[in-house]
């Protein structure tokens, strides 16, 4: 297991040396300078990130057209999309939002405290409080602030509270317990052990608050969270899971690994996007009345802000309401995820075999990472971003492909006959 945590990557990104802001003597601060250093640092280690230009075309995902670096657009497969199940597609989306733009026009038009309170929030709330078998839901702007505002919030209204954290838990959670002032304790990655002796060896006395995602999403495990929420009852600790990766997909009506498990009831608050599985943007968490009530009233990042459009969270709402209801697409991306992992697999491609949807190959390097990408794009019209530091440990970087159910057999055995030809023209490492 790796050995640095998130939080230890996340800070060490945005740190910049002293020493390479001040001058040392009396010349002003050259800004510009340190501007450019911080850029040249990224391309440097092969880490700086180029955003592609795409269109995805309606109706026919994975399909998409690539403007960057060619003459017109190019035909291109979507292997990295979040939009897991093809939702952002799905014509029920579509219908619902095209019928609240021309009903209601295109924004909110206030915070949700002035103006931005409609209807539709209203009803997406309760079927986001239905889907979680919690009594209220709260809709934020996204998931990133869902995190970040909750997880601030919380620990102030409680002081003195501790919160531990799971050491790969996502920027957006470390962003709101730093901001919360609280005391942390990091745990290794889903070590019940390591969790347990932090747990014991605080005062019994203080609040405490375990925070922890569902489904990692670049490694494509899963949390024990039965075990955890044995834990946060042995030691009376509140539960935060973040089921980012799980909402839609999992569980009977898609309501994540804590549906699947059987123990939404048990966890405090459960934390999700709207803009992965379900398609289309938002963020949400579900919990008790009365802790809805007091992030709804207290935090910043939930009460400064223009509300989500109603025409997303009409979207939202179709897709949420279709997704309880109908498991073909979650069958379907179970399936392409098996298959794909068995390709790569059986073409002696170094796939880490996890037990969700996510099927990540590991490269080790990140301007090969990078290079593989881009010849994947340039030469076989396969679309898939390197993941690099600090988003993974250095030496760990990989591509991450997100099968669903509209890839077909025929793409697979395409995009696996291609990374076998790009492995051995690299030279790179196969699977041990
Ligand atoms: C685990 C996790 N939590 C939260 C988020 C943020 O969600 P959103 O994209 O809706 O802001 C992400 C996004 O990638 C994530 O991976």
């Amino acid at each position: 297991m790796m050995s640095e945590s998130s939080e230890t990557r996340l800070v060490a990104e945005s740190r910049v040396p002293e020493s390479s802001v001040r001058s040392g003597d009396a010349r002003p601060v050259d800004y510009s300078r340190v501007f450019t250093q911080a850029i040249d640092r990224l391309h440097a280690e092969g880490r700086y990130r180029v955003f592609i230009d795409i269109l995805r075309n309606k109706g026919m995902f994975p399909n998409a057209r690539c403007f960057a670096g060619h003459n017109g657009p190019k035909p291109i497969t979507v292997w990295c999309s979040n939009d897991y199940l093809a939702m952002g597609q799905h014509p029920k989306v579509i219908a619902a939002m095209e019928e609240a733009l021309h009903d209601v026009g295109a924004g909110s038009g206030g915070t949700r405290n002035i103006g931005g309170n409609t209807h539709y929030h209203i009803d997406l709330e309760v079927e986001l409080a239905d889907l979680h078998g919690k009594e209220a839901a709260l809709l934020f702007t996204s998931g990133y602030v869902s995190n970040e505002a909750t997880l601030a919030t919380l620990a102030k209204v409680l002081p003195g509270c501790i919160i531990y954290s799971d050491e790969l838990n996502h920027a957006s959670m470390i962003a709101g317990i730093r901001n919360s002032g609280a005391e942390k304790r990091v745990f290794r990655h889903n070590d019940l052990a390591h969790l347990e002796e932090l747990l014991s060896t605080d005062d019994p006395a203080l609040p405490k608050l375990i925070a922890f995602e569902s489904v990692y999403s670049m490694e494509g495990d899963v949390a024990p969270v039965a075990a955890i929420c044995d834990l946060a009852d042995k030691y009376n600790a509140l539960t935060y899971l973040d089921e980012v990766h799980a909402v839609g997909m999992y569980g009977a009506r898609g309501g994540g690994i804590s549906e699947r498990d059987g123990v939404a009831d048990r966890l405090t608050i459960i934390e999700g996007t709207l803009g992965k599985a379900f398609g289309v943007m938002g963020g949400y968490i579900a919990a008790d009345r009365t802790i809805v009530d007091v992030i709804r009233s207290y935090a910043p990042g939930f009460i400064f802000t223009t509300s989500l459009s109603p025409v997303l969270v009409a979207g939202v709402l179709a897709s949420v309401r279709h997704l309880k209801s109908s498991s073909l697409e979650r069958d379907g991306q179970q399936a392409a995820a098996a298959t794909l992992k068995a390709m790569l697999s059986d073409a002696g491609l170094p796939v880490m075999l996890g037990e969700t949807h996510i099927v990540p190959v590991m490269v080790g390097d990140p301007v090969k990472a990078k290079k593989i990408s881009d010849i994947l794009l340039a030469e076989y019209g396969v679309y898939v971003q390197p993941i690099n530091y600090p988003t993974v440990p250095r030496g760990t970087e990989r591509l991450r492909f997100t099968p669903g159910p509209a890839h077909s057999e025929a793409m697979m055995r395409e995009l696996t006959d291609a990374l076998v030809e790009i492995w051995g023209r690299l030279e790179l490492r196969q699977a041990a």
